[in-house]
């Protein structure tokens, strides 16, 4: 079902969505493996799609951490609101990512532990992708981390422009096979 609905939504909008089918289980456990959830107090999601990234944050936050998704999306949105009307500090907001410090000022939010992206950088357009990744650079804690994964090396070089050091693992068990980047800002 959420393969049927994921491709659908690839068919409507193929560069925003930018896969035909959401990430592995092994990818989604790598992609969190390095987050603090014991100190973490506000973690963002960009582009959560169909929640798989979602399911082990919602798993392993604490009740008090503020986990804020944030997806253009309206048909992934609703699944999201559905996903998660069980749990606590949970915010959904059906934008785009180019506005997360918009939407954190509204919570008083200043600066957030990790941002993990579910992000197509490789098809979205280049101007929402800098802005992205400049605002992204101003809402991490000095010592935040910025988690995103891509399917080839081609952005690595645009991502790092915005980060002090990136590290990167492949995970084979995915279709495609991807990379995840971990970002640093310091
Ligand atoms: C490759 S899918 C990843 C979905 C999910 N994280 C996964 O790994 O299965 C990309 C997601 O990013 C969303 N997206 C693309 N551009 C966006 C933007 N500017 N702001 C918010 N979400 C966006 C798409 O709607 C889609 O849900």
């Amino acid at each position: 079902m959420k393969v049927i609905s994921f491709l659908i939504e690839y068919f409507k909008s193929p560069r925003t969505v930018g896969a035909v089918a959401p990430s592995s289980e092994k990818l989604a456990e790598k992609m969190v493996s390095d987050i603090d959830f014991e100190n973490a107090k506000c973690i963002v999601e960009y582009g959560p799609g169909t929640g798989v990234f979602t399911d082990k944050l919602l798993g392993r936050k604490k009740q008090d951490t503020i986990l804020l998704l944030l997806e253009y999306n309206k048909e992934f949105c609703k699944r999201l609101e559905e996903k998660c009307n069980r749990y606590d500090n949970i915010i959904v907001i059906n934008d785009s990512d180019e506005n997360v410090d918009e939407h954190l000022a509204k919570y008083n939010i200043e600066k957030v532990d990790y941002v993990v992206s579910g992000l197509p950088f490789a098809s979205l357009p280049k101007n929402g992708s800098n802005k992205i990744l400049e605002k992204t650079r101003g809402i991490l804690k000095s010592d935040g981390l910025f988690i995103t994964f891509q399917y080839t090396l081609l952005k690595k070089e645009f991502i790092t422009v915005y980060f002090k050091k990136i590290d990167m693992e492949r995970v084979l068990f995915n279709v495609p096979p991807a990379y995840v980047f971990r970002c640093y800002s310091c």
